[in-house]
């Protein structure tokens, strides 16, 4: 419960001497009443530490630290504060602000000192009812914050779900966010090189030139040992660097139980220190992270294992079928170069890396004697290799990462004039990028060597791409194909 004494103090926050000087007079003649006087947030925080107030008037406007801020502290510190916003520059967003934060009521400069006073008097007459009600009052203040914690929270996990797919987006907004929840002025994402037991700077941010976190300071690097041995974040109230006093949190970034980095945010203390809840936000954020960044690594290493496979399996074609690996990287290339100059989005190109060396790899089912056979083929041989872009499909299915290059792989073989395999798709139906495979594929069957036949003439080839556009080949992937290659300097392409 409160104290009367205490519910009756006002403490009156402003920088300029005069205005609050006058109000600070005008309160006086107020029964009941006493003040306190403070000339920036920070100083009436000091005040508010050592003397509870249950009316706090301050400006906005204020150097070391303005009356929003100082708002929001009083707000954790103490949310049944009444708060009264004053100031000579008005906005909506200003007063929403204010209002969000807590604050009870919101006077513009210059105003009527009586109308100052006749909200001190409604506040003063009100108290006992407050005092009646404060359990009541308790539990509504309690679920504000609540939300308010809340809806930092899910501000948090937001903003990393949004950067998830990259690491190095991860620790600048990281960084990014670690200021915002915490309004701290410097952060320094820190990575841990475990072999050499030292720190390398990834991110570092500096909100105010002044005012930096000093990684040569050796009671910074001792302390962040400690992080790294406890795997523990902490609040460092105490801590003193060569700007002064500061207050500091260091949160460990984890993989499981390895630290492989910590997050330090600081601000120079002037009487205000990070809150425990403010703690809590800095925790919330590296765990999340930490977790998406450890789920990238598994996907990149797991991504990169899978390839290996896959390529060794393309590979093993080649032990029967010298022509296949080679004709694989030679069609990815020219396929690639095509997809590149037709403005295809980067994930297209990287789809093509991997379906131009798969594309074939269906031909691992097909018996050496028909794969290497050196005369021309039955209707029944041929029908058992216009199998290959099935089986290939069929091989790389179970692989969920691959689903897109799956479906490349099976249409590589389609026309446009709908008389391919193995659906008979027609047009625009068959995916792009496997339009632009069939191109790639078919120029560099022909200007090689075969089984069963010699190679073409590259102006022949050239020749037999624009006879078949628009029939067996999409038109305007032919035409692409045909610049971007005498643009490289093979002439002969036009
Ligand atoms: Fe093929």
């Amino acid at each position: 419960m409160y104290d009367t004494a205490e519910t009756s103090r006002i403490l009156v926050a402003d920088d300029d001497t005069a205005t609050r000087q006058v109000i600070v007079e005008a309160l006086n003649y107020v029964k009941d009443c006493s003040t306190l006087e403070a000339s920036n947030g920070a100083e009436a925080l000091s005040l508010l530490s050592k003397h509870r107030c249950g009316m706090v008037i301050t400006d906005v406007r204020m150097p070391v630290m303005g009356g929003i801020e100082l708002l929001d502290r009083i707000m954790e510190i103490n949310p049944l504060t009444h708060v009264i916003v004053m100031t000579g520059y008005p906005s909506i967003d200003l007063s929403v602000c204010a209002m969000k934060s807590g604050a009870v009521d919101f006077l513009v400069k210059p105003f009527n000192i009586d109308d100052l006073l006749h909200r001190v008097n409604l506040f003063l007459r009100e108290k006992s009812t407050l005092e009646e009600s404060v359990a009541g009052n308790r539990s509504k203040v309690v679920l504000r914050h609540i939300i308010n914690e809340l809806s930092t929270q899910s501000y948090i996990y937001d903003v990393i779900e949004e950067t998830c797919n990259s690491n190095e987006r991860i620790f600048q907004e990281m960084a990014d966010t670690a200021l915002k929840v915490s309004q701290g002025e410097s952060c320094s994402l820190l990575l841990f090189d475990e072999e050499r037991n030292e720190f390398r700077p990834k991110v570092t941010k500096n909100l105010s030139s002044e005012h930096t976190l000093d990684l040569q300071s050796p009671s910074l690097l001792s302390m962040l040992q400690k992080v790294i041995q406890d795997r523990e974040a902490c609040i460092i109230n105490s801590f003193s660097g060569h700007e002064g006093p500061s207050s500091l949190i260091l949160a460990p970034l984890r993989i499981r139980n390895r630290v492989f980095g910590v997050l330090g945010i600081s601000r120079r203390k002037n009487g205000v220190e990070f809150t425990p809840t403010v703690l809590n936000y800095i925790l919330s954020l590296t765990k999340r992270a930490s977790l998406n960044i450890e789920n990238n690594l598994l996907y990149e290493s797991t991504y990169a294992n899978l390839m290996d496979t896959l390529k060794s399996m393309a590979a093993s074609i080649q032990a029967r079928d010298h022509y296949t690996e080679s004709h694989s990287i030679r069609v990815t290339e020219l396929a690639v170069r095509t997809c590149e100059a037709i403005g295809g989005r980067p994930e297209d190109v990287e789809s093509l890396k991997i379906a131009g060396i798969l594309h074939d790899i269906g031909k691992i089912a097909v018996p050496d004697d028909i794969l290497l056979k050196p005369g021309r083929l039955t209707e029944e041989e041929y029908e058992i290799i216009k199998q290959h872009p099935l089986t290939g499909e069929n091989i790389i299915k179970p692989i969920m990462l691959l689903d897109r290059e799956r479906l490349l792989i099976r249409h590589h073989h389609e026309r446009w004039d709908g008389r391919g395999y193995p659906d008979g798709l027609t047009g625009e139906d068959i995916p792009f990028l496997s339009r632009i495979l069939a191109v790639a594929d078919s120029f560099d069957a022909m200007t090689n060597n075969r089984p069963y036949r010699k190679a073409m003439a590259v102006e022949r080839a050239v020749e037999e791409l624009r006879k078949n556009a628009g029939l067996q080949f999409d038109r305007e992937v032919v035409h692409c194909f045909l610049t971007i290659n005498k643009e490289a300097g093979h002439g002969s392409l036009q």
